[in-house]
């Protein structure tokens, strides 16, 4: 099968079944490390530094953008990334889940940033993925099976992609994301190297002076501060 013609491909655990066993008791314990920093109230709630209880796409379920560990796993998948599609890619960014009963991933496109996606099943109980290799809106789609270490390599910003409800306790699974390398504007999602967090993207360099947002946002905030004019109230 070519990703080429077809947006698509599966790939039989292109890692050993103990790397993919280890990054799989790894996150677990993560979480569980993530848990009790905010039970015991040693991390603000706020912090996304360990991980989150529920994004944009699925509410109260463990999530992780550019874990370290993952982060890794993006960047040795590469040349695996670049034999099965042939293209030449760079890591945009890592997002990792540990689905819980009743999840359910809604059908959806993804952004730029997923051009080349690679999604991989590291342990729990199986959970297909539904893809839609026409690239239409609302079709039936095709249900992928995985056993933990698998990966569907599928365009995310072509093919609608889906799951429906799980019916069972727990599915742990990591999108590893990559862009074409001409179109290397989106190259580690904006951040300066891998690992770090989604708060660091969108860094600027100008004339080998480096800006962030928030110093954009910090100095347009304060120049507001000294003009407001219930300042002194
Ligand atoms: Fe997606």
């Amino acid at each position: 099968m070519s990703f080429k013609k077809n947006k698509y491909k599966i790939v039989k655990s292109p890692l050993s079944a103990e790397v993919i066993r280890f990054i799989y008791d790894y996150f677990l314990l993560k979480r569980k490390v993530a848990q009790t920093f905010i039970e015991q109230k040693y991390i603000s709630g706020f912090t996304t530094d360990w991980g989150v209880w529920g994004d944009t796409q699925i509410k109260e379920t463990y999530s992780h953008y550019a874990d370290i560990v993952m982060e890794c796993l993006l960047d040795k998948l590469v040349p695996i990334m670049e034999k099965n599609t042939g293209l030449k890619l760079v890591p945009t960014y890592s997002y990792a889940r540990i689905y819980k009963k009743g999840d359910e991933l809604l059908r959806h496109r993804d952004r730029k940033s997923c051009a080349v996606s690679a999604t991989m099943f590291l342990g729990g109980d199986p959970w297909a993925i539904f893809i839609d290799p026409t690239g239409k809106r609302g079709a039936k789609g095709i249900a992928v099976k995985q056993k933990p270490g698998d990966i569907l390599i599928y365009s995310g910003c072509d093919l609608e992609h889906w799951r429906e409800p799980l019916k069972e306790k727990s599915h742990c699974q990591v999108f590893l994301h990559y862009n074409e390398k001409n179109s290397s504007e989106l190259k580690y999602d904006k951040r300066e190297h891998l690992g770090l967090p989604e708060y660091f993207r969108n860094v600027y360099f100008e004339e080998g002076k480096k800006t962030h947002w928030w110093d954009e946002a910090s100095q347009s905030w304060r120049q507001a501060v000294e003009k407001d004019p219930f300042k002194d109230d």
